[in-house]
């Protein structure tokens, strides 16, 4: 396993992101409320390049009983990634599709060291 540096960990800001090479792979590094994720950047659908997609909070369209959608809102805790070759959606912290969790993106170890982040590939 070979170690990456990415960059200082100061300089990855909130909802940041940047997309490493790593030998011959691409590792997407992002800041997620504070936490660092990082993910290969294949996507689980045809291995498009999924960390280069639109970032934002997830849409929630409620239901109520009587079967109206609600107004439409924004997830407060839920942040997805939208590939952009056909559109599959990935929670950037758990990497999962919502509609389908057998469907992820896979994780690559990363490391903060001394105010540095690396990923290990
Ligand atoms: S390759 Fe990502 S949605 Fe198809």
């Amino acid at each position: 396993m070979t170690e990456y540096y990415v960059c200082d960990d100061d300089d990855l800001a909130e909802m940041g992101r940047l997309v490493v090479e790593c030998g011959d792979k691409q590792v997407g590094v992002f800041r997620v409320q504070g936490e660092i994720h990082a993910w290969f950047n294949r996507c689980a659908h045809m291995r498009g390049p999924v960390c280069q997609g639109r970032i934002y909070r997830r849409v929630l369209e409620p239901v109520a009983e009587d079967g109206t959608v609600r107004m439409m809102q924004q997830s407060e805790t839920e942040i997805n990634i939208v590939c952009p070759w056909h559109g599959y959606e990935y929670d950037l912290k758990t990497g999962r599709h919502p509609g389908n969790p057998r469907i992820a993106l896979r994780r690559a170890e990363h490391v903060v060291r001394e105010g540095k982040i690396y990923v290990r590939v």
